[in-house]
């Protein structure tokens, strides 16, 4: 493959609806088949050196679907949950969940702790689930920790608050900034979805709805970044002038 890999992509599964209603079948046979293409695109991503993987399972608002949808989704999480276990094994994965995880059911709760504990040995693929995540919430929930932290001492009041404080109270600390955000069936928002994280994230839309999109719709949009140009607020010349002193100095 040519050009950079982004080291962390995130990716907005979205179109499972859709893609069971274009072959007959009721909407939750499209959260299955999405599921199972979780792995798949898991695997996928590792071997092409991608090394986190962010994909939104289920947002806050995403409770307001009917209530059985929303049971099945979860039904199917729960299962995806306990199965985790193995294939992170297999594939060497670390599991993170990012969201409120106490609107979770109890059972679904504990596979999540458990899972995350387990696999904190593996150092392939870090594969982050976005769980009852909406990125204000996050942030709301940052301040909120920060606040009680400053009253109880934990922090020091003097100090001030920096991006890199925040940041820390997020659900993502430790990990890097999406390089790659990519949303699949075509809609181009981003759905309250890793705000502060992708300030300057690359953004690939493509018109493919999740189940479909397998390892070579993900090469096809690590190509595309690949040949973008990042500039961070720079001018084009600065980073050239950059690249050209990184390459001298080596
Ligand atoms: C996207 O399609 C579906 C969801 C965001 C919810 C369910 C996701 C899964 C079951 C995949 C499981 C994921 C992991 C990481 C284990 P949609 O229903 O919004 O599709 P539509 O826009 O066509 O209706």
């Amino acid at each position: 493959m040519s050009g950079a890999i982004p080291r962390h992509v995130a990716i907005i599964l979205d179109g499972n609806g859709r893609w069971a209603k274009s072959k007959g079948m009721p909407r939750v046979y499209g959260h299955t088949m999405g599921a199972k293409n979780v792995e798949t695109v898991c695997r996928a991503a590792w071997n092409m050196g991608i090394q986190y993987l962010t994909m939104y399972a289920f947002s806050t608002e995403n409770w307001n679907r009917p209530g059985d949808e929303v049971s099945a989704i979860m039904d199917l999480l729960r299962s995806y949950l306990k199965t985790c276990k193995k294939t992170a094994k297999k594939n060497n994965m670390r599991v993170r969940v990012l969201g409120e995880k106490s609107r979770l059911a109890p059972d679904i709760q504990e596979s999540i702790a458990v899972l995350e504990e387990y696999t904190r040995q593996f150092d392939g693929l870090n594969f982050q689930i976005a769980l009852n995540y909406g990125s204000r919430d996050e942030i709301t929930r940052a301040v909120n920790r920060i606040i009680e932290d400053r009253d109880s001492g934990v922090l020091d009041r003097n100090e001030p608050v920096t991006e890199e404080l925040i940041a820390s109270y997020l659900d993502t600390a430790g990990i890097p900034d999406p390089d790659l955000l990519i949303r699949t069936s075509g809609e181009q928002r981003l759905s309250n979805y890793l705000l502060w994280q992708c300030a300057y994230t690359e953004f690939y839309f493509v018109d493919i709805h999740w189940p479909d999109f397998r390892e070579n719709e993900l090469r096809k949009a690590v190509e595309d970044y690949g040949h973008r140009s990042r500039r961070y607020g720079k001018t084009g010349e600065q980073i050239v002038e950059e690249s050209s002193e990184g390459q001298a100095s080596v």
